[in-house]
């Protein structure tokens, strides 16, 4: 990697924000979900980008939603949804960074981000992260702390001591 590149990649890095998003983001959100999930929206069981981007901003359906921005620009975008289960869940739905912006930190920003919310949110509760990850993009959660525990399932506990319970359960269970 050349000096140059590396001087561009560590100003994107200290110029990035990452904010929950509001209404006005929708446009910016669907343009980074639309390049990051080609083909059609049907695809993805979804109406339209637009609409999905609007769903996702719905915190009173439990959605919890941030965006990465870059001079103004939305280039990455992280929207989960609080389950209410017995370990709370929060399941990652659409995690995406716009092409030109990958490789740069911001993916794991934005889990990070996540990660530091859940635990003021949740104060000491434990909760338990998941999402359903395409086999090309497992190695990216990896790195993230995530394991597998089922078909393209992948998951990871945060909170109070949580860490060392999942890893007692995960060795009892053989995973
Ligand atoms: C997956 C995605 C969000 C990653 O975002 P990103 O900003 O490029 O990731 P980061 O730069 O924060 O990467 C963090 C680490 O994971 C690694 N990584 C990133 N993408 C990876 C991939 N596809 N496979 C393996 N490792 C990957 C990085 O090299 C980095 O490792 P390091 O800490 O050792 O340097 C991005 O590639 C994307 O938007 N893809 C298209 C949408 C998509 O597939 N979303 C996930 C659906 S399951």
């Amino acid at each position: 990697m050349n000096e140059a590149c590396t001087e561009e990649e560590d100003s994107t890095q200290s110029d990035i924000e990452i904010v929950p998003a509001i209404s006005k983001d929708i446009e910016g959100i669907a343009t980074v979900l639309r390049e990051s999930f080609p083909g059609k929206a049907k695809y993805y069981k979804i109406r339209s980008w637009e609409h999905e981007s609007k769903k996702i901003l719905r915190s009173d359906k439990g959605w919890i939603t941030f965006i990465a921005v870059h001079q103004g620009r939305i280039v990455g975008v992280l929207a989960a949804r609080h389950l209410k289960t017995v370990i709370p869940t929060v399941r990652i739905e659409w995690i995406a960074v716009a092409k030109s912006f990958r490789r740069r930190g911001i993916g794991k920003a934005l889990f990070d981000h996540l990660t530091r919310w859940i635990t003021t949110a949740f104060f000491d509760q434990q909760v338990r992260i998941t999402l359903r990850a395409r086999t090309d993009v497992q190695n990216f959660y990896r790195k993230l702390g995530l394991r597998c525990y089922g078909r393209g399932w992948m998951k990871k506990r945060i909170g109070g001591q949580n860490d060392e319970l999942d890893q007692s359960g995960a060795a009892r269970n053989g995973k």
